[in-house]
């Protein structure tokens, strides 16, 4: 009862510290963020749909967040022909998290770090789990032409699907190549691929 009686005294003496403002947050990360190579301190500034989603906490008003998603959709451009490519390239691409990093040179393409938020295939047990599992994603979900342009388009960017999401809009940065988000749409979507077996 004492030690309760403590705690409550404690918990009335010292209230929780307040949230800092997003201008002391700011603040704190120019303080902190060194530019090196081609991570420039631009690197800080959000553009239009993260301001929004910060500010709402991943949670805009249903019609913002529909025309903002209509906007996101129009940034997608898809290649000619098929957009199936190579899953054996795709795999290499998705293991690696190269790719606009200070160390990496300018223009140079990177990889998807795919593992870092999803489990693929099952020979790579070493993955992040804040993605949904996309073992078996073809063999679920259907390898059409609908599903490859579904795809192709999340990868590219993925906010045109869902505004607020954590996953990285890797064609529009320009960390992807079309011909690299290919091999990744044959990774999850070929038959022959391991994510599907
Ligand atoms: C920083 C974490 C992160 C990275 C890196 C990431 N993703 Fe995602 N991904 C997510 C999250 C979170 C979701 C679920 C929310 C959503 O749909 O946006 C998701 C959703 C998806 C979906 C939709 C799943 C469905 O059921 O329709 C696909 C496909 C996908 N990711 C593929 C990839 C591929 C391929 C890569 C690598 C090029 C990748 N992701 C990299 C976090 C990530």
């Amino acid at each position: 009862m004492k030690v309760f009686a403590l705690l409550l005294a404690l918990m009335v003496a010292l209230p929780a510290a307040a949230e800092p403002t997003p201008a002391e947050v700011q603040k704190i990360m120019q303080r902190d963020f060194h530019p090196r190579g081609q991570a420039t301190m631009e690197r800080l500034a959000q553009d239009g749909v993260q301001r929004v989603c910060t500010e709402t906490r991943d949670r805009p008003p249903a019609e913002v967040t529909k025309a903002l998603e209509a906007d996101q959709m129009k940034t997608i451009t898809y290649p000619q022909g098929s957009l199936m490519g190579d899953w054996k390239r795709g795999e290499t691409i998705a293991q690696s998290g190269r790719g606009l990093t200070w160390n990496d040179k300018a223009g140079e393409a990177g990889g998807g770090s795919c593992y870092n938020c999803h489990e693929l295939s099952p020979q790579e047990f070493s993955h992040g789990t804040i993605g949904p599992s996309l073992r078996g994603f073809g063999k679920t979900r259907g390898a059409g032409a609908d599903l490859q342009r579904y795809v192709y388009g999340k990868i590219y960017n993925a906010k045109a699907y869902n505004l607020c999401s954590q996953m990285p809009r890797l064609g529009l940065s320009g960390t992807l190549t079309p011909e690299q988000i290919k091999d990744l749409v044959a990774l999850l979507l070929d038959p022959a691929s391991p994510v599907n077996q």
